[in-house]
Parts: C-alpha cells; structure tokens; sequence
C-alpha cells in the first residue's frame, strides 16, 4: 500500500464528511415531492421505519466493514474472496460511484450556474415561462453546462487532492453548520409567506390511506440513496474513523441529520411553492423551474429578499451537492490509489477525467441526444436508474453478506463495541448482528425483486 492513510481529528469530523454525504439533491428535489405526494407525515413514518430497520443496520455494516479493514471496496473483496471469483461485484460497486459521480457533477454544474446567474440577479421580474425557458435553453446547450460540470468536478478534486483532514474534514466541517442555517433561514422567510400553510400541511399531514408496497418501496430506495448507502461511500469514509469513535452513534446521528434537512427543505420548498399557487413537483422542474420564478416574484414585496433568497438558496443546493459528490470522488480515488497502487496525482486526474468524460453525454441527454433512449431512458435517466435502482442494493448486500457471514462474530463486536467499551452497542450486539446475518440481506433481495419486476 502506497501511502499511509489519515484519520478523521474527532467526532464532528466525522459526522460531517457522513452527513456531508448523505445530504445531498436527494433531499432538496426528491423527498418533500415524495412526502407530499405519498400521505405527508404517514411517508415520514414509513420512512423513518425503513431507515431504522434496513438503512440503518446497512450503514453499520459499511461502517463495521470500513474500519475494520481499513481498505476499500475491492481491497476487501480480494481480501476476502481470494480466489478472485467475485471481483466482477467488487467493480460493480465500483461502477456506482463511478457513474453518479458523472451526472451527479451535471446537476452541480447547473445550481453553480444558477448561483451566478442570483448573483447578477437574474432572476428579477422573470415570468413562469420565461424561468421554464431560461432552463431549457440552457440545460439544452453544449458548452455552458459542460463548463459548470468542468468547474464543479474540479472544485471536487481539488478538496479530495488537499486530503482527508485538510481537504475533505475541513471542508465538511465549515459547509454542513452553514448549509443547516442557510436552509433554516428560507424556512422562515417561506412559512412567513401567505397561504404557506397549504404547503406545510402538504408536507406535515398525515394520510395513511396513501400507504402501499409501492410507496413502501419508494420510501426504501430513497432511504437508501440519501444515505448513500451500497456505493461504499460511507465504508470508505469509515476508514478514516479512529477506533474510539462510535458506529453506532455515527450512523444514528447521520440518519438524524439526512432526515431533519430533508424536511427542512421540504419546510423550505413547499410553503413557497403554494404560497405561489404552483403545483408541486419534484426534480430539475421543482429546483430549477419553478423556485427561480416563485424567487422573482419575491422581487416585487421587496427587492432585497427577491435578490437574497435565491441567492441563498442555490448557494445551499451547491453546497449540498459538493459534499455529496466529493464522497463519491473519494471511494473511486481510494480504489486507483491504493488499490491499483497510482500516483495520487495520476488517481486524481483518472477520477476527475472519467466523470467528466461519462458526464457529457449525460449532459447532452438534456439537449442533442434527448432523443437518444436505451429502453426508453436518456442516459442521463438510464445511470440514475442503474444505480438508484439495481448498483445501489447489490452494493449493500455485498457489505451485509460479508459482515454477517464472511468476518468472525468476534471482530463485528468488537467494532461495533468498540472492543466491549459502549455499553447500549453491548446490549443490542446481539439482535443487530443476527438482523444483518439472516433478515437484512432477504430484506434486501426483496426489495431489489420488487424493483425489478413490480
Ligand atoms: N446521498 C446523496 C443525496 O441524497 O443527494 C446522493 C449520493 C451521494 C448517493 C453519494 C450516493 C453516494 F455515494
């Protein structure tokens, strides 16, 4: 192994990069659509259930597999497969980051692109069609959104380059406090809207009757994504975590974060998309559609809210998505350095080469390849729906097989307890470790079932 690795200073560090990670686009333009539309606060319940039961026993075991090995993906794979037979599983682990770091880097390029145009105040007096135009004409062109993913993929490298504790901790460290205020504060400015509470019902009121295996479904692969589980973002980070700190808190305080701004977004979103008499929506529309519109007709109660809120805003969603996507940077980084044994510079440089090579064709999906589908999906579509769908479960039941089945029971506790040190990890050692061996993994393969033939 070339190099040896730096760990996470303390505990913040570390709750930060994994946070960091989880709270990403994921949270701003899928969940408060979800919720809304899937019975408000009944999804919140489902959700939170699927996270303690599936996601959460999930996160443990990248978490347990991470630190105890102290290598990344394939490292464990070869480690504990030796024979070679499943390294076609190790690199479609790989392949997931892989392909989300690249269209993931199209939509960073694009909030980076509308935090500008906030700055020049673009988004003054802009009418509905006129802010659905100004998207298309720009998603849909060549260069300009090549050059914000360009711009994005850099920052990204040059963070994941500067290390783990001056690149990745402090990064992480100085953007999650500020990323929760900024959302904070367009929670008030938008509750304080007229008729925002049509959008806070829609987002808070429970309607159980909207509940079934679909909706539990969804709730499950959202639960997953935004967690970032299954692409070994969380086991890699996990390297980096000291022996002292604790798995079990981590991965409860990273739930809690991912959900809390989750709904702070939707508390953020929502008021002000009915206050502004739009149907909801979710995705590109809802970010970048319908908020700079709703932002410009803010513009007319008082010019320096219509100019600070949107400015603050796509300030946030840029945020959000660079610390998301330097998680996804760091895991392939971890595989070419010490895995394949490159230079740091040549890992750097092959990382940022691929995502941005895959990601100009998922770009141009949104413009002169739109017409271009594999089975009725742009490319843009069809890597989002690979790894949300498929890549994302067989990473995870990867992880969970082995802990539960290929590390001795012996070395789970003593991660899990930190060598018998934490005593509520002591007390629940024993149904957590007999979920991940015999329920986690059927749990998983049923999901993945169901997502493939329902
Ligand atoms: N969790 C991120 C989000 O909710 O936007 C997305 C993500 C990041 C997925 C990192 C996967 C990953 F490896």
């Amino acid at each position: 192994m070339k190099g040896k690795k730096e760990q996470f200073s303390n505990r913040f560090a570390v709750i930060a990069a994994m946070a960091g990670s989880a709270i990403g686009l994921g949270n701003i333009w899928r969940f408060p659509y979800m919720v809304g539309e899937n019975g408000g606060g009944a999804f919140v319940i489902v959700y939170l259930i699927c996270s303690v039961f599936l996601a959460l026993p999930c996160f443990f075991s990248e978490a347990i597999l991470g630190r105890h090995s102290g290598t990344g993906i394939m490292g464990i794979v070869k480690s504990k497969f030796p024979e070679g037979k499943l390294n076609f599983l190790g690199v479609l682990c790989i392949l997931s980051p892989v392909l989300i770091l690249s269209f993931y880097s199209i939509v960073g390029g694009w909030s980076l692109e509308y935090l500008v145009k906030a700055i020049a105040g673009d988004f003054n007096s802009m009418s509905e069609t006129e802010s659905v135009r100004v998207f298309n004409d720009y998603s849909s062109s060549v260069w300009r959104p090549i050059l914000t993913h360009f711009v994005f993929l850099t920052t990204t490298a040059v963070v994941v380059s500067l290390g783990v504790k001056k690149g990745i901790e402090k990064f992480n460290k100085i953007i999650m406090p500020v990323l929760f205020v900024l959302m904070v504060l367009i929670v008030v400015f938008s509750m304080s809207l007229p008729g925002a509470e049509a959008g806070l019902s829609y987002i808070l009121k429970p309607d159980f009757s909207k509940i079934d295996a679909d909706v539990i479904c969804d709730a499950l692969g959202q639960s997953f994504f935004s967690l970032s589980l299954g692409m070994g973002t969380i086991l890699v980070y996990s390297t980096f975590m000291k022996k002292s700190e604790s798995i079990i808190g981590s991965g409860v305080l990273t739930v809690v974060f991912d959900t809390a701004f989750a709904i702070l977004a939707g508390l953020a979103i929502m008021p002000a998309v009915f206050s502004a008499g739009i149907g909801p929506s979710s995705g590109p529309g809802l970010v970048y559609e319908t908020l700079p519109y709703i932002f410009s007709s803010m513009g007319t109660v008082s010019p320096t809210v219509g100019y600070l809120v949107p400015l603050l805003f796509f300030l946030a969603v840029l945020m959000a998505a660079l610390t998301s996507e330097i998680s996804m940077f760091e895991v392939i980084y971890e595989y070419l350095r010490y895995d394949r044994l490159y230079s740091k510079k040549k890992a750097i440089l092959t990382v940022f080469l691929i995502g941005f090579l895959i990601g100009i064709p998922c770009s141009m999906s949104f413009g002169v390849l739109k017409g271009f589908t594999l089975w009725g999906l742009t490319l843009f579509d069809l890597a989002d729906f690979t790894t949300s769908n498929f890549l994302m479960f067989i990473g995870s039941l990867l992880f969970c097989m082995i802990v539960g089945w290929k590390m001795k029971k012996e070395e789970v506790y003593m991660e899990i307890t930190n060598n018998g040190e934490k005593k509520f990890a002591k007390l629940i050692f024993k149904p957590l470790y007999l979920w991940i061996r015999y329920v986690l993994p059927f749990g998983i393969i049923i999901i993945f079932l169901t997502n493939l033939f329902v």
